[in-house]
């Protein structure tokens, strides 16, 4: 983002993605899947970075959904090694970075050899700020929600408000995202933040994950800056 723009936009606070495209991506240049999920990767490192620089607080990225493990099965073992990979390698770079990192999701599903390293790698996070970024690890929003009512029921709680509720989802306490963003032309949620997502504004854009470069992001926050946010009321109250 240039210098200038920077100064008149506003930057969201809370900005989510879904990463979509890695496979069309590869297709599209007649390579394996996993290229797409290779060069995925090389992208979320520029994306966190940059939006650490341009001063997002809360960064929330879609790496695995629930509903992923029903791929083929060499793309799961494929992306688990992939991911236990940039674990090792990103560690330390991501404290440096000033990065506190948290992992969302189920997780009973992942090996231990990737939970504890997850253990770890928030752990040494714990006291960063610069950027909270939360990565959504056999994640979905059906999950979200109903581990937070279970958690209720053991608590014998018999009534919530919306505000006792959301201590217990997974994002807690973060805000909730102001930006959406999916990229691949697809314009659904996939399970994702279900009840976070109440009032972010939602940027679809055909652009496949492994192309969506700081550019793109860019293009995306100023898109968000045309938008009215209403919450419900008419423009001339607010
Ligand atoms: C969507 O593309 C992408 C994913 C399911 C995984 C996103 C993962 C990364 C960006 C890499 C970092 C994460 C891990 C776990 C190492 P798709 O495969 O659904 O693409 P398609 O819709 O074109 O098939």
């Amino acid at each position: 983002m240039a210098k200038d723009d920077e100064s008149r936009i506003s930057i969201p606070k809370h900005i989510a993605i879904i990463m979509d495209g890695n496979g069309r991506w590869a297709k599209k240049r007649m390579l394996p899947r996993v290229a797409g999920h290779v060069r995925g990767v090389k992208r979320v490192k520029e994306i966190v970075e940059h939006c650490a620089n341009i001063g997002v607080d809360y960064l929330t990225l879609f790496a695995f959904g629930r509903e992923n493990w029903q791929r083929p099965e060499e793309e799961v073992s494929f992306l688990m090694k992939l991911l236990y990979e940039q674990l090792e390698k990103e560690f330390t770079k991501l404290h440096e970075q000033g990065v506190k990192i948290r992992f969302i999701g189920d997780k009973t599903r992942l090996s231990s050899k990737i939970n504890s390293k997850i253990f770890e790698l928030e752990q040494l996070t714990l006291n960063n700020s610069r950027l909270h970024l939360n990565v959504a690890l056999d994640y979905s929003g059906m999950y979200d929600i109903t581990q937070a009512i279970n958690k209720l029921l053991v608590e014998k709680v018999t009534h919530v408000t919306e505000s006792d509720f959301e201590k217990y989802l997974l994002t807690y306490p973060d805000p909730h995202p102001d930006l959406l963003i999916r990229t691949s032309g697809e314009a659904r949620m996939s399970n994702f933040m279900l009840w976070q997502i109440a009032y972010s504004e939602c940027y679809f854009t055909s652009v496949f994950w492994p192309d969506f470069k700081t550019h793109e992001l860019d293009v995306a926050i100023k898109w968000f800056n045309t938008r009215e946010r209403r919450y419900g009321k008419i423009s001339e109250q607010l």
